[in-house]
């Protein structure tokens, strides 16, 4: 796996705070209601023993085990060494590899077109937007045609703004609903279903949160 970043890629702090955090990731999130739902939305649409991407896995709860033990084939990808270990640990069924989810396209670690499903929950918000559009057509590109994608951002007009986050600095990115929408339908994928929810973490280190999930179709 690349432990390079890749050309133009500023990543410096981003694994490295999820390191850190590790656990304690779970713990301030602990009711993730609107991630089980998109999760079972996936694993009820795809025949079990398809293969599944899990961009930005974090340890791997809830999302690789709820997938793993509906039967899929899952592969997380994480940019943090930290999250991974837990994540194999939790989840030992599925595959892990550390990769950059910015970097899946051409000459990437996954093969184009393997791919069912994918989800990527609140993992696209880790990368500058001028990396979004090109990291879901990368998606796009690893999914087989008619292939499912849930994703989940966090709802907020911010362009790789630094915040304080349990104790670290991580840099983030969101788009208001109606512009994450437009670019995830630009990147080649139907919408065909969208929720939110209004979200407290369980730490007053992180404030209140409106979180947005798109359902949504290799078109
Ligand atoms: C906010 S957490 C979400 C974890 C998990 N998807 C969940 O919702 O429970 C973001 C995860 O993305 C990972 N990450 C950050 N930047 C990344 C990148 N460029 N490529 C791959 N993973 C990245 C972090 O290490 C962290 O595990």
């Amino acid at each position: 796996m690349p432990e390079d970043d890749g050309p133009g890629r500023e990543r410096t702090g981003q694994a490295e705070a999820f390191d850190a955090i590790g656990d304690r990731y779970d713990e301030a999130f602990p009711h993730k209601e609107g991630q089980l739902a998109a999760g079972e939305w996936l694993a009820s649409s795809l025949p079990a023993g398809s293969r599944v991407l899990d961009l930005g896995c974090g340890t791997g709860v809830p999302t690789a085990r709820q997938l793993t033990d509906a039967g899929l084939r899952v592969t997380g990808v994480d940019l943090s060494a930290g999250m991974l270990e837990r994540a194999r640990a939790n989840v030992p069924a599925a595959e892990f590899i550390r990769a950059d989810i910015a970097g899946l396209g051409d000459g990437g670690p996954l093969t184009a077109g393997s791919f069912a499903g994918a989800t990527a929950f609140f993992a696209l918000l880790m990368l500058p937007r001028a990396e979004i559009p090109g990291t879901l057509r990368s998606v796009h590109a690893l999914l087989a045609p008619g292939g499912l994608l849930a994703l989940s951002m966090v709802e907020a007009d911010v362009d790789n703004v630094p915040i304080p986050f349990l104790g670290n600095i991580i840099r983030v990115s969101g788009y208001l609903r109606d512009d994450l929408r437009r670019v995830v339908t630009d990147a080649g994928f139907e919408v065909v279903k969208e929720d939110s929810y209004a979200y407290a973490p369980a730490s007053v280190e992180v404030p209140p949160e409106e979180q947005v999930f798109l359902y949504c179709r290799r078109a």
